[in-house]
């Protein structure tokens, strides 16, 4: 199984494992990312990339002027729909193609917990197509994880791709090799020069957040 199949085969098997996180109401950095994407959306046109089970989609869709919520994978949009999410439309989309999804639409974009599964060297074909469905002068909010002094699962890198890859494990037994790359801030500044205008990461554990406005 190659790296972006593994990677879909292991999210349609964990859908209903994150499921169980929804239960859990945002507090302590969370909840500081959800304020902050609260008032980065209200009023305006929301496209969010890699939605999931739609755990940020429900803070985010009631306050937006429009919301379209994507993802690769039918488990997880299932679960997404199934909460029937106010103002949330969700459709079944490759973030490296988003063939259904209007050029130049909105105003807003977002994407949590999906750029460290980003091979390297797929960066620039996903930010040239993410940033195609935003309006010129639209603004971006992006979260993920840095990784933990303790984290148990096997982490590596291949010289034939320079990405990083991580061994998951889910309780069924199956096995899974995801893209998993935990950027520092500076790698991050570096990836997003060509993109990104009025830049600001905040970098602290668990996870990083940056905000930035699409360069025309
Ligand atoms: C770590 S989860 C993040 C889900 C959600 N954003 C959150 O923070 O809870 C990564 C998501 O990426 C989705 N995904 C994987 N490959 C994708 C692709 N090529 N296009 C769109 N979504 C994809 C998976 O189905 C999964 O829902």
């Amino acid at each position: 199984m190659s790296a972006p199949d593994s990677m879909q085969a292991y999210y349609n098997a964990r859908a209903p494992h994150m499921a169980k996180g929804l239960a859990t109401p945002p507090a302590g950095q969370l909840l500081e990312i959800v304020t902050a994407l609260r008032a980065e959306s209200a009023g305006r046109a929301v496209l969010e990339i890699a939605c999931g089970t739609g755990y940020w989609t429900r803070f985010v869709a009631p306050g937006a002027s429009e919301m379209m919520a994507t993802d690769f994978s039918e488990e997880m949009l299932a679960i997404a729909q199934g909460q029937q999410i106010e103002r949330a439309r969700f459709q079944r989309e490759d973030a490296y193609a988003l063939a259904g999804v209007r050029e130049g639409r909105f105003d807003f974009g977002f994407a949590m917990h999906w750029v460290s599964h980003i091979p390297l060297a797929r960066w620039g074909e996903f930010f040239t197509v993410f940033h195609a469905r935003l309006k010129p002068g639209a603004r971006v909010l992006l979260a993920d994880d840095i990784r933990r002094p303790d984290d148990a699962d096997p982490y590596y890198s291949k010289l034939a791709t320079h990405d990083s890859y991580e061994i998951r494990r889910l309780p069924e037994g199956g096995t899974y090799e995801i893209v998993k790359t935990y950027f520092t801030s500076e790698e991050l500044q570096e990836l997003l020069r060509p993109y990104a205008e009025n830049l600001v990461i905040r970098y602290e554990r668990p996870r990083w957040w940056l905000t930035y406005v699409v360069k025309n």
